[in-house]
């Protein structure tokens, strides 16, 4: 298949087909992603949480995100692949915002890279990283990395404020030069009222039928320890295969099974006896 791109993407928008975007962070979940045909890939800076253990997205670096994402980019070929901008890598000033996106670019060959919020700074890096000529994902809604400003980890438009501050920033970040939207936990009534309101392809994540979906490859596969958010849907139990499959594994060596002589090398009678001598 041809590689996907922002005006296949947009073509897929117009002709209502769903969009399909998942999160790899190595090159395991990027050869799975491939290969089960996704059109949009994202290395997120969940990997904080799912493969390096934080308990939040902030603490994961730009250095980290672009090991992450280099891994990524050699397990895709025609997935369009979106890298996450970390907390802290873009908040300074534009001029850091466009000198991170590029490193996604030159270092890890990012298709576009993400960043969350939709007020006047966030706007302000948006317009210098596209006019830098680095197509950028915009996200609204639920923005993990600014959870703590906005009471916790919640679902966002449920008052009358902050469903008007989401399509306000919806419209926004369209303006100032987002390729593609990502909402994050709102009610689908309330997201519903931003896609028609949009150009651009809107994937929803606990939004309810947007242009596209995006999960979590962790949630979705159920390798994610404990409760996931309400909008996870588990499409498999790889985790505890995972589990199974390594207490297998102890369990032989610790009974003497493995390995067997099939799992080993022959050797001639001549090696053997040069060996004991
Ligand atoms: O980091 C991430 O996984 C994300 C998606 C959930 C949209 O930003
Ligand atoms: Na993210």
């Amino acid at each position: 298949p041809a590689k996907v791109t922002l005006q296949r993407l947009a073509e897929m928008k117009a002709a209502r087909e769903p969009i399909v975007m998942v999160t790899a962070y190595d090159y395991p979940t990027a050869r799975t992603a491939e290969q089960a045909g996704v059109d949009m890939v994202l290395v997120g800076d969940s990997g904080a949480q799912v493969v390096l253990g934080h308990d939040s997205t902030v603490a994961v670096t730009v250095d980290e995100m672009l090991v992450l994402s280099g891994a990524v980019r050699r397990g895709v070929r025609t997935a369009f692949l979106v890298c996450d901008l970390p907390f802290g890598s873009t908040e300074v000033s534009d001029e850091q915002a466009v000198a991170t996106a590029v490193r996604f670019v030159k270092e890890a060959g990012a298709d576009a890279v993400k960043l969350e919020g939709g007020g006047e700074a966030r706007l302000s890096r948006i317009r210098a990283i596209a006019e830098a000529g680095i197509p950028v994902v915009a996200h609204v809604g639920l923005t993990p990395q600014t959870a703590v400003a906005l009471g916790g980890l919640r679902a966002q438009g449920r008052t009358a404020e902050s469903a008007a501050r989401l399509v306000r920033e919806a419209l926004a970040v369209q303006d100032a030069g987002a390729s593609v939207l990502v909402i994050e936990a709102v009610p689908a009534d309330v997201a519903a009222v931003v896609l028609p309101a949009l150009d651009i392809p809107v994937i929803g994540i606990g939004a309810g039928s947007a242009d596209g979906q995006v999960l979590v490859i962790h949630d979705l596969l159920g390798i994610t320890e404990g409760r996931t958010a309400a909008f996870v849907k588990r499409y498999a139990t790889i985790g505890a295969d995972m589990v199974t499959g390594v207490a297998a594994y102890a369990s032989e060596v610790r009974g003497g099974v493995f390995p067997g002589a099939e799992h080993g090398y022959a050797a001639t009678d001549e090696a053997v006896e040069a060996a004991r001598a």
